[in-house]
């Protein structure tokens, strides 16, 4: 497992922009990426999926329904889940109208795309592999992805910033297997007892806010990772999460959550 990560001084704490800055842009769009760049997240988290024929996609829910025009479009396909329609379909469906109408004609983005948008930029990307156990061979498709693109995997310091993530642990101890020189990380709070196995094989632990207690942000640290709780959108609770040393904080509002880092 690579070097321990220090407890971030509180002006380290990472700006982490939730599926892109969703608060402003529809999620996992490449107007949700860009608007998290302009922002200055020092990461921008999508959620990765695979489609029918094994391309990689950005998108949260397992079904495109809530944010997408695919029931109007494919009214015999439902539950509309990712798996089942290819690329190409999915590639017709609208994903920016559900949130807003001048987002109307965004469309559900490649993983390629998000790497092409983010490379031109300072921001590094925290992907999350949603639900790998729907997908056979993710783990390889998503370490090929990124093995392809040399700036994000060179062993050295000038490697962009990238951590893949997961609720499912298996999956990030293949991932680790695979691709030994990214970081990773836990999504979820594994207790007391489990830390010191998952320290084995990632560098953090990204649990829900509501986790992230002084007492765990300690114990998370005194395994030698960091913590990087989500999902965080009112300025008083970030306030409180830099205080108790939170590595970084994953929001769908990336401007206020500068603003506090930079405040505290
Ligand atoms: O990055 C953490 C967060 O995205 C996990 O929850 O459901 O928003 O993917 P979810
Ligand atoms: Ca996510």
């Amino acid at each position: 497992v690579a070097a321990p990560v220090a407890t971030a001084a509180k002006t380290d704490v990472a700006t982490i922009a939730h599926r892109g800055a969703s608060a402003y842009a529809p999620e996992n769009t490449l107007a949700a990426v860009r608007l998290g760049v302009r922002m200055r997240a020092d990461l921008v988290e999508i959620d990765v999926q695979q489609t029918k024929d094994g391309e990689l996609v950005v998108v949260h829910d397992n079904t495109l329904a809530r944010t997408t025009d695919a029931e109007q479009k494919f009214p015999d396909r439902g539950p509309w889940r990712i798996s089942d329609f290819t690329l190409a379909e999915i590639r017709t469906l609208d994903a920016g109208s559900w949130k807003a109408p001048e987002f109307a004609g965004e469309r559900v983005p490649t993983l390629a795309e998000v790497l092409d948008v983010l490379q031109r930029g300072p921001s590094g990307l925290l992907l999350e592999a949603k639900s790998p156990e729907l997908y056979p061979g993710i783990t390889e498709r998503i370490a090929d992805e990124l093995r392809a693109r040399p700036s994000w995997v060179r062993p050295d310091p000038k490697a962009r910033n990238l951590v893949v993530q997961s609720f499912n642990w298996d999956f990030i101890r293949d991932f680790h297997g695979l691709l030994p020189g990214v970081q990773v990380g836990v999504l979820g709070a594994p207790s007391e007892a489990e830390l010191a196995e998952v320290a084995t094989y990632s560098n953090q632990v990204n649990p829900n806010h509501a986790q992230a207690t002084p007492e765990y942000i300690a114990a998370v640290h005194a395994h030698g990772m960091s913590i990087n709780p989500y999902t965080v959108n009112e300025a008083p609770l970030m306030r409180a999460l830099i205080d108790r040393g939170v590595d970084g904080i994953i929001s769908d509002r990336p401007d206020v959550l500068r603003e506090q880092i930079h405040a505290a």
